[in-house]
């Protein structure tokens, strides 16, 4: 069993990575923190509580909330792919009589701020906690500033971020997670735990679209396969307008996938750089992918082959159990 915290900017798809991650016998989810990434991070805190409510969770993890801003850049969010309300705006969605299908969740949060408990848990479970970041890194980056010392017994960091040999998603050259806070990315692989990333290269290789999803919920009319399709529907309709799909990607699930599935996906080791700087490139996750090319000593593991439709299928089972 290995113990996680999962740290996210709860928009659509880190709202399937959660329920994966807590459908996943081989994790233990310590905690679940929130930071502002896809929308501010009250809005994302109310998110992670409201996918816990949907899911019908019995034993809550430990939920605390996370930094308001990146550590240098201002905010920059994905409201118009997540919907303004960051989870597909199901909070807009009413019932027959009128009330909120998805009312606001109780605030069942730790006082501790999401900094101070991932600090804590490192000291909890020495060398054994894995961290999986699926937002931007700022809650990272500042537990590794503000106590390094318990941080260096971080067992690894698996996140969602970059793209290597394909385009970006907010600029041509950056994805989402990286680009909304470079510079924590850079501290976090200059701190020297491992670092395994999940980027675009693969989570753009898992596609779910609407049919696929209504194929596999059925007949089917629970709470959870109501919220599935209710929180990816405008997600969706943005993707099918820039893509002429009707669907949409799952990135968040895929570094869950890869703790527990490590068969279904193809990874390599590379020195990986952010560009912090540049106004053109900024986000920018830059490696020699090519074999056979001399190195610099690698900091990071990267992924770079996914079995798509194992996967997928593998999601399927694992949510609507
Ligand atoms: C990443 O950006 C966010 O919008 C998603 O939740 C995912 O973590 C994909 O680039
Ligand atoms: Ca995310």
């Amino acid at each position: 069993m290995q113990h996680i915290l999962l740290d996210t900017d709860t928009g659509v798809d880190d709202a399937l990575a959660i329920i994966l991650a807590l459908n996943s016998p081989e994790l233990k989810v310590e905690a679940i923190t929130s930071v502002s990434g896809n929308v501010h991070v009250d809005l994302c805190t109310r998110n992670l509580l409201m996918t816990l409510e949907a899911l019908g969770v019995k034993e809550y993890p430990i939920c605390a909330k996370g930094e308001a801003h990146p550590l240098i850049k201002p905010l920059v969010t994905a409201a118009h792919v997540h919907g303004s309300d960051g989870l597909g705006d199901v909070t807009r969605l009413l019932t027959s009589t009128g009330a909120r299908r998805y009312p606001d969740p109780e605030p069942r949060l730790t006082a501790m701020s999401a900094v101070d408990l991932i600090i804590d848990l490192a000291g909890q479970y020495p060398d054994e906690l894995v961290l999986v970041p699926v937002g931007p890194l700022t809650n990272i980056a500042k537990a590794m500033i503000k106590d390094p010392t318990r941080m260096r017994r971080i067992r690894e960091i698996v996140l969602m971020g970059g793209a290597f040999e394909t385009y970006g998603n907010v600029t041509t050259t950056a994805e989402f997670n990286i680009f909304v806070d470079p510079q924590a990315v850079q501290l976090v692989l200059d701190f020297g735990v491992p670092v395994t990333m999940v980027p675009l290269d693969v989570t753009h290789q898992v596609v779910l679209t609407g049919k696929r999803l209504q194929s596999e919920i059925g007949q089917r009319n629970d709470r959870l396969s109501q919220f599935l399709r209710d929180v990816t529907h405008t997600t969706m309709e943005f993707h099918q307008d820039r893509e002429g799909v009707y669907g949409t990607y799952i990135h968040d699930a895929l570094p869950i996938g890869l703790l527990t599935q490590p068969d279904f996906f193809e990874t390599v080791e590379a020195f990986v750089q952010v560009e912090t700087s540049s106004d053109l490139t900024q986000g920018m996750t830059i490696a020699d992918l090519r074999p056979g090319r001399p190195h610099l000593k690698p900091n990071a593991r990267i992924c770079v082959g996914v079995n798509a439709e194992g996967f997928l299928q593998h999601f399927f089972n694992r949510i609507l159990q």
